[in-house]
């Protein structure tokens, strides 16, 4: 399973932060952004992974992120000359994906709690997988009509009168037919190859997955100042009440076993003095040698 990121778009809601740095570099509390959907691939068991952002911003990340290696990841970078819909990333990663299964994820999206994408990446066979998430403002997202059984039947993108309260979270993940049905893709009345396109397609042949997240799961989109603040805020109060972060690539990729116990200590002592370098060596480093012992 190959892994992107998509981190581009216009961040015009977030204007003036976004003139000088992209949306997805902004903190999310301690944090870049970026790290968070970073994470949650790396959680899911995702090595090789491509970013794409803007021409302007792309630099900023391959500043931030490098080729990976400190991650014990291999991070290549692809540029999305002007915000033409999320389904293009398959066109512009189209080399990068080769024959292989894929997730996207959007680099303003936040997940948190429980081992789900673990779950859906390790499952995962054949068609698509998409997420349903219970929100009170389906009418922003693309919005999935479940019936009885609880099979999905229909999807809409921004509908006025939404048929349910579950919305399409940004991470979805495909098989190799993700190229050419993108490739038929039409654009949009708003000029977008639509992500919902690819998934409606998915839907008539029959091969799409909706898996709906728990109550309980976290999913937070960090698009709008007010939503921004309310994700700083929410990993702020599980941080500090657990003692633990959210969002941590170091800490993800050592958990499963991407580098070793002596590159996360090298890695570590690399970094300035901080609140994030001393949560790695106390917390992470200091906590697996006692346990070790
Ligand atoms: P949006 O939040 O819908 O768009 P945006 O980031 O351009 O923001 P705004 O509406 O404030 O101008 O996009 C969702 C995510 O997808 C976001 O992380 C940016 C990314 N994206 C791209 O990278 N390329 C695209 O062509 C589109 C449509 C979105």
């Amino acid at each position: 399973m190959k892994g992107i990121i998509l981190a581009g778009g216009a961040g015009s809601r977030l204007y003036p932060l976004t003139l000088v740095a992209s949306k997805q570099l902004q903190p999310v509390y301690d944090k870049p952004m970026v790290y968070y959907p970073l994470t949650t691939l790396i959680e899911g068991g995702i090595r090789e992974i491509c970013l794409i952002s803007t021409p302007q911003d792309l630099p900023r990340f391959r500043q931030l992120l490098g080729d990976g290696a400190r991650f014990g990841l291999a991070i290549e970078y692809r540029e999305q000359a002007r915000p033409e819909g999320i389904a293009q990333a398959f066109l512009i990663a189209e080399s990068f994906i080769g024959k292989d299964a894929v997730t996207l994820i959007l680099g303003d999206n936040i997940f948190y709690g429980g081992d789900v994408f673990t779950r859906a990446f390790g499952d995962f066979k054949s068609g698509a997988t998409i997420l349903g998430y219970h929100v009170n403002d389906p009418e922003r997202y693309g919005v999935v009509e479940f019936d009885e059984q609880g099979r999905a039947v229909s999807i809409e993108e921004k509908p006025k009168s939404p048929k349910s309260n579950y919305a399409v979270p940004g991470l979805y993940i495909y098989d190799n037919e993700i190229v050419n049905i993108t490739k038929n893709l039409k654009p949009s009345a708003r000029g977008e190859l639509e992500i919902t396109a690819v998934n409606v397609e998915y839907l008539k042949r029959g091969t799409l997955r909706v898996q709906r997240l728990a109550r309980g799961f976290a999913w937070l989109d960090a698009g709008t100042s007010s939503s921004l603040h309310d994700a700083s805020a929410y990993v702020q109060t599980i941080e500090k009440r657990a003692g633990i972060k959210i969002g941590c690539p170091e800490e993800a990729a050592f958990r499963q076993g991407f580098v070793s116990l002596t590159q996360l200590e090298e890695i570590v002592g690399k970094m300035p003095n901080c609140e994030y370098r001393s949560y790695l060596e106390t917390e992470v480093v200091a906590e697996v040698k006692r346990l070790l012992k």
